[in-house]
């Protein structure tokens, strides 16, 4: 499977987000770039859980600041993914050649979920943040970007 590729098509309609999901877009190209180099993939795979696991945290935290009504059921989707990538770091912790099969789910699930799940709160964030969202509180931003 190619490169993934940012387009508008992805945007949720606050920036703050897009820029969120941009990066994790990135860790998810150096995994395909990384696949047969193990050393580099060990960082690639930390980092990109690491990364996704607060942005999950920031957009429940933003849903739950706007009153999202379906926080609860976007949270349980955040859970289970979390449990299924924690899966496939398993599989390589012992040793499997996971890097491609990850990949490939990576970015049919990131691009799924973002234009569904994500896509569906964008109003509410809109609404509460305005579509910088600036407007968040500043405890928000200091955990993924220190400002
Ligand atoms: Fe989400």
């Amino acid at each position: 499977m190619a490169r993934l590729q940012w387009s508008d098509e992805l945007s949720v309609g606050v920036d703050v987000i897009d820029k969120q999901h941009q990066r994790i877009i990135e860790y998810v190209n150096k995994l395909h770039d990384n696949v047969h180099d193990r050393a580099i993939l060990k960082d690639v795979l930390e980092d990109t859980i690491e990364y996704t696991e607060s942005h999950f945290g920031f957009e429940e935290e933003m849903m739950a600041e706007a009153n999202y009504p379906y926080l609860r059921a976007h949270k349980r989707i955040h859970d289970l993914f979390i449990r299924r990538v924690a899966r496939y770091k398993e599989r390589f912790d012992a040793g499997e050649d996971i890097a491609e099969e990850l990949h490939d789910t990576l970015v049919r699930w990131l691009v799924t979920h973002i234009k569904s799940e994500d896509a569906n709160y964008g109003p509410a964030l809109i609404k509460k943040f305005g579509a910088t969202g600036k407007k968040a509180k500043k405890g928000f931003w200091s955990r993924l970007f220190g400002d």
